[in-house]
Order: structure tokens, then C-alpha cells, then sequence
């Protein structure tokens, strides 16, 4: 089966991109860099020749409200018609858990690509995942005022990369559900406790500050604003597993 990956080159889409090739898949990794350009149009219609599923894994280069919602909404509209055209039978994309009660500029950019996935009329499966635990350094460095990271007490449920692969790969495999599925990682703690932890393991000498008032890319955080409320699949790599692995490989 013919399965294209929109972002293949990106955090996710390289970890995708062998698991499904180990299948016996034949696999595009398609992006600006290989001349597939989901924002141009640039490659599209190539790429998708006789692809029967198509993943989207890509991501704004810009995290700037205006900037990332143009992303993913002009991303979106260039996608659907190639898909298409194609006879595309399954369209996965990977959002986050959340962004649809929890208000961030980048939330909003997701949902409106979710929307477009929806409404699009090709068979799709959305899965919303937490925050990536390679996600972790930019968190704290976006939350940081000079030596303290303030961040709010909300429950937190990174996931790892390697764990999301995998899953990415098993949706992409399956008949679409034409619905959302969620997944998590293993360990449910205070926003602010898993930060501390991973700036202490990295040897980061900042200081983390539980603060209520605290955002998270400029929206307020309460207790459950970033956990999944219902049935979500868990992944296996806990935060100390994870930073191994990290130290591992570096
Ligand atoms: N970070 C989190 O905590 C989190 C949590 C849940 C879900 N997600 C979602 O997971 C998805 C994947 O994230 P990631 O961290 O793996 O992304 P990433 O590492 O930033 O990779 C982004 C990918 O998108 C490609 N790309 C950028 N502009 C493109 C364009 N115009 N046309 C085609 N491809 C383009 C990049 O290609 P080049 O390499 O050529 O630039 C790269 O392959 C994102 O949609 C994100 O919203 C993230």
C-alpha cells in the first residue's frame, strides 16, 4: 500500500516513516525538503498518485498565533483537494488532547484543522495527543522569566515520541473511525512538578514555580485543561525511562 507522510522528516513523521516501511509499506516521507510543499501546493499532486492513506505530521515553522492558524488552515485547504483527487481512503492527522475546551492561539490553529479534516468528505482518524516530551525544554524556555519557570499546577501527561509513533502507524493501518481518538503517557502529575523534574535531570539550574496564574502559551490552565476526560491509550516510556533513553542517545 502506497501511504504518504505529509512532514515524514519532522520529530514524529521519522519515526513514522520505518515502522511503516518495516510493514512493507511503500512510503513517501514527503516535505519542502523532498519538494512536497502542503502550503505552496508545490509536489502534491505527484505525491499523492496512487496513495491510499495519507498522514499529516507536519508543523508551523511559525508558533505566532496568526502565523501557525494560516499553517494549518492554508495546509488544510491545499491537502483535501490533492487527497481527493487521488481517491484517498484514509487521512490521519495527529492534534492535541484539549483544544477544544483549553484556549491558546496554537489550540485554535489545531481545531481549525480539524475542522477541514472533518468536513473534508475522505474517510479520516484524528488522533489527539499530550504534549510530546521532547516538548518539555521549548515548555520551560517559553515560560521562563530569567531563572524561574512559572508554570501552572494542572494536571500534565507528556507522552513520548516513541510511543506516539508506533500508535500513528497502527490508526494509519486501520480503517478510519472518522472520529478522535486520544492518547497519554503512563504518569499523571502537576504541570509545574514534571518540568522541575526534567530541568533537574538535564541539569538545568532553573527554578520552577507552581503559579495558578501562570499560562501556557497565553491561556489559563486549570486543574484538567490538558488531560484527556475520557478513555485515552496509554503509552509505556515514563519521564525517568524517557530521559534515559534522551541520555542514551545524545
Ligand atoms: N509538540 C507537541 O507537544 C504536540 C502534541 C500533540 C500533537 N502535536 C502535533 O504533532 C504534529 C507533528 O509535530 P512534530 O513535532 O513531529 O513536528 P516537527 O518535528 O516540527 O516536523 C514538522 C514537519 O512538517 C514539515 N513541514 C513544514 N512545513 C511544511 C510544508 N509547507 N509542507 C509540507 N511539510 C511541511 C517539516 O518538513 P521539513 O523538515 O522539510 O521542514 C517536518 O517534516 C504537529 O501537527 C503538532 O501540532 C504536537
Amino acid at each position: 500500500m502506497k501511504i504518504v507522510v505529509i512532514g515524514g522528516t519532522g520529530l514524529i513523521g521519522s519515526k513514522t516513516v520505518p515502522i511503516l516501511r518495516q510493514g512493507g509499506h511503500e512510503v513517501l516521507a514527503a516535505s519542502p525538503s523532498s519538494g512536497v510543499n502542503s502550503i505552496t501546493g508545490e509536489g502534491l499532486k505527484e505525491a499523492m498518485t496512487g496513495a491510499q492513506v495519507v498522514i499529516d505530521l507536519t508543523n508551523s515553522p511559525s508558533f505566532e498565533d496568526r502565523a501557525v492558524l494560516e499553517f494549518f488552515e492554508t495546509s488544510g485547504r491545499n491537502l483535501v483537494p490533492a487527497e481527493a483527487a487521488a481517491g484517498v481512503r484514509h487521512h490521519v492527522a495527529l492534534s492535541i488532547v484539549a483544544i477544544d475546551r483549553t484556549d491558546n492561539g496554537y489550540f485554535r490553529a489545531k481545531v481549525a484543522q480539524e475542522k477541514l479534516i472533518e468536513t473534508s468528505g475522505i474517510p479520516y482518524t484524528i488522533i489527539r495527543a499530550t504534549q510530546f516530551m521532547e516538548f518539555l525544554g521549548g515548555i520551560a524556555d517559553s515560560s521562563a522569566d530569567g531563572n524561574i519557570v512559572r508554570l501552572p499546577p494542572g494536571l500534565f501527561q507528556p507522552i513520548a515520541a516513541d510511543d506516539i509513533a508506533p500508535i500513528v502507524a497502527e490508526v494509519a493501518l486501520a480503517p478510519p473511525r472518522n472520529g478522535i481518538s486520544e492518547i497519554a503517557g503512563p504518569e499523571l502529575a502537576p504541570f509545574n512538578e514534571i518540568v522541575a523534574r526534567y530541568l533537574k535531570a538535564v541539569g538545568d539550574p532553573r527554578e520552577v514555580a507552581s503559579d495558578p496564574e501562570a499560562r501556557y502559551w497565553g491561556g489559563r490552565v486549570e486543574e484538567r485543561s490538558l488531560v484527556p476526560l475520557g478513555e485515552a491509550r496509554l503509552g509505556r516510556i515514563g519521564l525517568d525511562e524517557w530521559l534515559r533513553r534522551s541520555k542514551a542517545r545524545a
